[in-house]
Formats: C-alpha cells, structure tokens, sequence
C-alpha cells in the first residue's frame, strides 16, 4: 500500500508538471484534507500507509488542483487578516495584497473604540468590512454587492466570526438607492483591463468570478462608477480607502478629484506596489461661497 510520503511526493511531482506555482505546500494541504489532519501533522508519520479512502479521497482533490481550481476553493476557506474566510466561486479570493487597506483605514483612525460607520463596496466574501469590525468593537458596517451569492458567503462569514449583530448586507449597484453618511468607505472594485484577464494565471482566470475582476477597457471603469457615490456617502471629514492596481494611483485619484475628493495618503503593498489610496472630502473653496 502506498504511504503517506509517497502520495506526497507523487502528487507534489504532478502539481509541479501541470504548472502549479507552490506544488509542494499545496500537495501538503490536500493530503492533509483527505487525511482529515492538521497539516503539519503530515510530515510527522510519512510511513503511514494511506487507506484506501484516503487515497480515493486524495485522487479527487488532486483531480481539481490538476485542472488549477484555486486551493480556497476546494478547501473552501482562506486567510485574510489572520481571520478564516469562507470562499466560494462566486467570490473573489481574498489577497494579502487587500490586508493594505484595512491597515490604511485602522492606522488613519484616530480612536478604534468610536462607533465608525462602515460602508464597503463590492464586499466578495464581506474581508474588508469583517476585519474592520473584527478590530473596531463598536463600529457598524454596511457591506453592499451586485452579487446575491456573494453577500450569502459574506453573511456566513460574518455569523462564523460572530460578527452578524454589526453588519447589514445590502444587493446593489454601488451606492444606488443608498442614503445616509458613513464616517468610512472603502472598496476593491473590480480593476483588471477586460483584455487582460485571459492572459493572468489559470486559477484567476478561469475560476474567479468575471463580474469581481473586469475593470471595462483600461481598468477603470468601476471607479469612474463609484466616485460620485462615494462623494455622496461620505461624512464631512470621512475617509475614502480603495485598493487600486499596479500603476492606477495617479489616474483613480484623478477620478475621485473630479468628484471633490483629495488624496491624502497612497499606500504600498509588502511588494511596494502604490496599492491604497486614502481620500477625504476636499476643503471647500471659500471664496466661492457667496454671501448672504
Ligand atoms: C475585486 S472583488 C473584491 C471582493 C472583496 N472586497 C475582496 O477584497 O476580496 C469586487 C467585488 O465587486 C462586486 N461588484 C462588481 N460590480 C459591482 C457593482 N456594480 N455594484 C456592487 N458590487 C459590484 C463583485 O461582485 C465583487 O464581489
């Protein structure tokens, strides 16, 4: 009978043939899945022999990686802000790459225990909104999402990080219909050039939902869509967060200077990349104000 360690290398060898990027920790994760262990409690008994349920187990898991279905799916979770977030195919995976923003917004608070008024647009599986509130403990938050299938993973997700009492999920398109003034708006919309996708790694481009990466022709369509919401919903000295891609800074905060936002702040991602910029209503010109 075939051992643990051998299913090991053999499926790591396979994963590695078919083009996956981390094919050794991903073998780990899968057998550890279909071993029903902890993954580091794999490496302990590699002679283990792997019972024929395990190993038909494995072969399907295995089957799924080999066509590049991304791990968060077939594991069904991922890790963001250090938190378990459920992922499905009607969700983007959340990136280490988004846990910028929600570093920006909590650095730029002055107090995390005020009740902050949260509104996140294009929530996905709700990571940004839900690790806010997760370090916010009395703020509220409005997570809104085109996608209904979405919003259910979100509110699963909340009720699993026993977060549900703070946050309402509403189905929309952006800020239509919505009223009120909320003290922080953040978002990662959709960015990617249309012409681009086909071309991006196999498991974002033929598994992640289409409707959470295509940015319109040159990327920037949702945020020319979002900025005249965002200007309406935000409090007087609110603060705007939005995740951009690898070299938008300059043209997004343009956008959002058109609707009479100013960038305070652009921050970079652990690579470097300009990846979060921080708005905030622009001072009013006074001298256009006429008198009374
Ligand atoms: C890039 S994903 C971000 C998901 C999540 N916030 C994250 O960071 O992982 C963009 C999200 O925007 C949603 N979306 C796309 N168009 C939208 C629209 N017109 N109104 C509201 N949400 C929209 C998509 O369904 C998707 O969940």
């Amino acid at each position: 009978m075939t051992t643990c360690g051998e299913a090991l290398a053999d499926l790591a060898r396979r994963l590695a043939a078919a083009g996956v990027e981390s094919p050794r920790l991903d073998a780990r994760l899968l057998l550890a899945e279909a071993l029903g262990l902890e993954p580091m409690r794999v490496f302990s008994h590699p002679e283990r022999p792997l019972g024929p349920g395990a190993a038909a187990r494995l072969q399907e898991l295995a089957d799924r990686r080999l066509a590049r279905e991304p791990m968060s799916h077939i594991l069904g979770r991922r890790e963001f802000w250090s938190l378990s977030f459920g992922v499905t195919a009607a969700t983007l995976d959340p990136r280490p790459d988004t846990e910028t923003l929600v570093e920006a917004v909590l650095a730029a608070l002055p107090d995390r225990e005020r009740p902050w008024r949260l509104l996140d647009f294009g929530t996905g599986t709700g990571c940004i909104p839900l690790a806010l509130l997760h370090e916010l403990p009395a703020a509220t938050a409005l997570a809104v999402d085109v996608s209904a299938a979405a919003l259910r993973v979100a509110a699963d997700n909340a009720r699993a990080l026993g977060l549900e009492n703070r946050i309402r999920f509403h189905q929309g398109d952006w800020g239509q219909g919505l009223e009120g003034a909320f003290d922080v708006i953040t978002s990662n919309p959709p960015y990617i050039p249309d012409d681009d996708i086909d071309g991006l790694e196999r498991e974002v481009a033929a598994w992640e939902p289409r409707q959470a990466l295509a940015g319109g022709a040159d990327g920037l369509d949702c945020y020319r869509a979002l900025a005249p919401h965002v200007a309406r919903l935000l409090a007087p000295n609110g603060l705007a967060a939005l995740e951009v891609g690898q070299g938008q800074a300059g043209a997004v905060a343009a956008i959002f200077a058109g609707a009479g936002l100013a960038l305070e702040r652009v921050a970079a991602d652990l690579a470097g990349t300009e990846r979060c910029l921080l708005l905030r209503p622009a001072a009013k010109d006074v001298r256009n104000i006429p008198f009374k």
